[in-house]
Parts: structure tokens; sequence; C-alpha cells
């Protein structure tokens, strides 16, 4: 492939690759969206291993490597369960951040890479090399104890380490310092002791700000780690001449930043102290484990049947998913009575909270999967002014995203998050199997609440006994 054909390839791909971003902003243009990203991703590698810069004689081995690494990732997507996806995404970026640095370090022992350089190529390059293997070395080892976290492989307890922060200080300062001593090295081996210096420091700091975050924070942590594995892709892209990966470098790492600064919001985080890292737990409480938090008051229980009826007697109903909508499996028997209650004149909606479930989105996918309209699906923000006319809200497997504590409790360890007021409803109803708290690990006096009911049970199990009802 000659090199104006392998750069208008780029181009088209950089293209493709926008118009993705710009697809899955809305769940009903993310098909497309994802469709523009495969058909970007395709080009992009079609137009690099045949491009001017891959001699033949390097094909075999890019087509072997490109055979494994495909089929570990078709395995991969095709066996996670979608509640394990932020830790596969975790694992990806680890990768991200692996590539940067082994790039890094090959592109400074490369003879060929640095020939013909004028000494301020060679100090912006070399500047390039030190930045791209430190980024990446802090998105390697930050996402492997992500991971770890996430998969409950590493407890969630925030680590605090005395004068942590004096730790990190001294350890920038200590990156810096031997940055002048690489950039000044005489040789390559003096140079690989700087660069091996810092590499080990960033990797420690990698593992340290992702240690100090409270398991609740995780999700912020991965949208930032997303950020900072697009800021090593770009940083390789500087070091290889690829413009391609510069550009799709600079996309990702610009829009992790972007959804890491809305989940912020919607988790009421600072979104300046999560780029300085060890973020979530300075005033907060570390989350307690699942089911820690004691009851406080009474409940009242209700049944399907019950449960059936008042939805039957409803003119507006506002049904509101959570992570255990997920678990149960429950979107399509969910779906099926919304569609009976909208074909018997009552006005259904869904209202989705920006970090209900256990990723980003979780919930629009499992609707979208169900074939929800899209129109009866509202965002927080959209559907909260509403609940004070809405007859029912049917709250299914969710807790934290509905806890009245974010407001009316200042010392709760939620306090001041966003939440959807589901008990300003005539009345709500909660379908959980327990009264055990939910991921934040705190108690939720929504449940105590006079209006509100709670359908024990698992949601799945409940809907379905809630539909024979509704259709007897
Ligand atoms: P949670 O607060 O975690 O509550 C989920 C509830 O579902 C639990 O109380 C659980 O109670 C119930 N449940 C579990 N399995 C069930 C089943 N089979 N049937 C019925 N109920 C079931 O979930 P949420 O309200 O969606 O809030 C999300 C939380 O996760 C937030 O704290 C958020 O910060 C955090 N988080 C979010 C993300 C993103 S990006 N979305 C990522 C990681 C963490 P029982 O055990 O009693 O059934």
């Amino acid at each position: 492939m000659s090199a104006s054909l392998a750069t208008a390839a780029y181009i088209g791909a950089t293209i493709l690759f926008i118009l993705s971003l710009g697809g899955l902003s809305s769940p009903a243009t993310s098909r497309r969206g994802n469709i523009y990203g495969m058909i970007g991703m395709t080009i992009a590698v079609l137009a690099t291993v045949f491009g001017p810069r891959v001699s033949m004689a390097g094909l075999p081995w890019i087509m072997v490597a490109m055979l494994v690494g495909g089929s570990v990732g078709l395995i991969a997507a095709r066996t996670v369960k979608m509640t394990q996806m932020p830790e596969l995404v975790a694992l990806m970026h680890s990768l991200v951040g692996l590539a940067a640095c082994l790039v890094g370090f090959a592109n400074y022992i490369d003879p060929v890479a640095a020939a013909n350089l004028t000494s301020a190529e060679k100090a912006i390059h070399e500047i390039e090399i030190y930045i791209g293997i430190l980024i990446g070395a802090i998105t390697f080892s930050g996402s492997l104890i992500a991971f770890g976290k996430l998969s409950a492989k590493i407890g969630g307890k925030p680590l605090l380490l005395p004068g942590r922060h004096v730790m990190n200080l001294t350890g920038l300062l200590v990156v810096i310092y031997f940055g002048g001593v690489f950039m000044h090295a005489e040789s390559v081996s003096a140079g690989m002791i700087a660069l091996a210096v810092m590499t080990v420091i960033a990797l420690l700091f990698g593992i340290h700000m992702v240690m100090a975050i409270g398991g609740a924070d995780m999700p912020v942590v991965v949208s930032m780690l997303n950020s900072y594995s697009g800021w090593a892709a770009a940083a390789t892209g500087f070091m290889l001449n690829n413009d391609l990966l510069i550009v799709i470098g600079a996309l990702v790492g610009s829009s992790g930043a972007i959804l890491s600064y809305i989940m912020c919001r919607a988790m009421n985080r600072n979104f300046i102290s999560v780029i300085a890292g060890g973020f979530g737990t300075g005033g907060g409480k570390a989350p307690a484990a699942k089911g820690d938090a004691q009851p406080a008051g009474e409940v009242v229980s209700i049944s399907a049947v019950e449960t059936a009826e008042l939805l039957r007697e409803s003119k507006n109903v506002v049904i509101v998913p959570g992570y255990g909508m997920a678990v149960a499996q429950a979107q399509h028997t969910v779906y099926e009575i919304a569609q009976y209650l909208r074909e018997h004149g009552v006005n259904v909606r869904f209202g989705i909270h920006p970090v209900a479930g256990r990723m980003p989105g979780h919930m629009n996918v499992l609707l979208a999967e169900a074939r929800v309209p899209y129109d009866i699906v509202m965002e927080m923000d959209e559907v909260n002014a509403d609940f004070p006319d809405t007859d029912v809200t049917l709250v299914i497997g969710a807790n934290d995203i509905v806890n009245p504590a974010a407001q009316e409790d200042p010392n709760s360890p939620i306090a001041g998050m966003p939440v959807l007021e589901v008990w300003k409803a005539k009345t709500s109803i909660v379908m959980k199997r327990s009264m055990a708290s939910g991921y934040a690990g705190v108690d939720n006096p929504l449940f105590y609440k006079e209006n509100n009911r709670m359908l024990f049970g698992d949601a799945k199990k409940m809907l379905e006994e809630v539909f024979v009802a509704l259709k007897s």
C-alpha cells in the first residue's frame, strides 16, 4: 500500500471513529456507532499492517500475534457476563498501558528510531518516550489493581498508608529528577537505568493510587484509567510517528475524562481529586460489606397480586431498574409488564440513574436488549420532577440510586449524591430479596417510608408473578 493511500485510509478511519463516538452518545444510535467503530478499526489495522512502514518479513509475526490476540479477545467477549464488563475493560486498559511501556523501551534501544535526528528532535523524541512509559506504567499497574478490586480478588477497602500524599509527591520529584538524568544520559545503557527507575516508581504509583480508592468509587477510576489508556496510546503514537494513534488516543483520552466527569457528578465526587488519585477516601467512610448496615425501622411488605392491582389502577408508572434487575436478568419480563400496561392505557416510563448497575449505560444496554422503546427511557434529570404526579414507582433491584439519605442525611457516606426521588410518588414498591444494603453498604430509609412497600424475592420470579396476576 502506498504512503498516500495509507494516509487516506487513516483519515477515513479517523472520521469513522469520531462518528462512532457520536453514535455511542445515545442508545438510539449506539448500534450504528459500534458499526462505525468496527469498520474504522478494520481500516486502521489493514492500512497499518499493509502500509509502507511494515516490511514483508514482519508480516507473518504480525499475523500470528493478531490471531492469538484476536482469539483471546473473542473468547473473552463471548464468555464475559454483563456484570463482569468493568473488570474486562480494566484488564484491556492494562494491556494498552503495557503496550505503551514496551513500545517506549523498544523505541529507545532501537538505533534506527533516533538516527538522523537533530539534537532538538532527539530531545523531543526522548521526552515522548519518557512520558509515554510513565503514563503507560501507571495505567498498566493501576488497571491491574482495578481489575483485582472489581473481581473481588483484592479487598474493596481503601488502603490508606500514613503520609501517602508525601510519598506521592516524593515519587513525582524523583520522576522529574530522573527525567533530567535520562535526557542528559551519555549512552543508551545510562539512559536505561533512569528509565527503569522511573518505570518502577510509576508502577508503584499506579498500584498505590488505585489501592487508596474505596470500592464504591471504582467505576470512576475505571473511567479515569480509560482516559489514561487513551493518553498512553497517544504517547505511543508520538513515539511511532503514527498520526492515527495520536488522534485516536486523544479521542479516547478526552472522552474518558468527560465520562469520568459525568460520573463524578452522578456520584457527587470531586473530579480534581480523582485526577490526583486516592480520592473518595478523605471524609468518606469505606463502604461496608454487603449487608453490614443494620435495618433501622419497620417495613411493610406487599404481594405480587397486590402489586399488580396497584399497577392496574395507576395512570402514571415509573420503573426504576438497578443492579438487581441485571443479576436477575429480569429485563424481558419488565418489558412485557410495561407493554401490557401501556396497551391498557397506563403511562409507563423508565427512570435511569447514571450509575445504576455496575457500569456506565448498564441499564440502557439491558433495556435495549429487551427492546424497550427508547422514547420511554428517561434520564434521572428528566424524570425526577415527575415523581409527585406518579401513582406507582416500581424499583427493581435498585438501592443506592433511590436512597433518600443522600439528600436527607449530611453524615451519610453517599450524602450529596444525586438520586431518583421515587419516594415522592403516591406509592413506591421496592423489589429485592432481603433487607441487604446496596453497593455503597448503607441502609436505605426509603424502605421504612409510609408510602413504601417491599416486594421481597428474586426480581425475575416476582415480576413473572406480577405479570400473571396482571393478566388474570
Ligand atoms: P445497588 O445499590 O448495588 O443495589 C442493588 C440491589 O439489588 C441490592 O440491594 C440487592 O438487594 C438487589 N438485588 C440483587 N440481586 C437481586 C435479585 N436477583 N433480585 C432482586 N433484587 C436483587 O444497585 P443500584 O441501586 O443500581 O446502584 C448502583 C451502585 O453501584 C451505586 O452505589 C454505584 O455507585 C455503584 N457502582 C456503579 C457502577 C456504574 S458505572 N454503574 C459501577 C460500580 C459500582 P438484595 O440482596 O436484598 O436482593
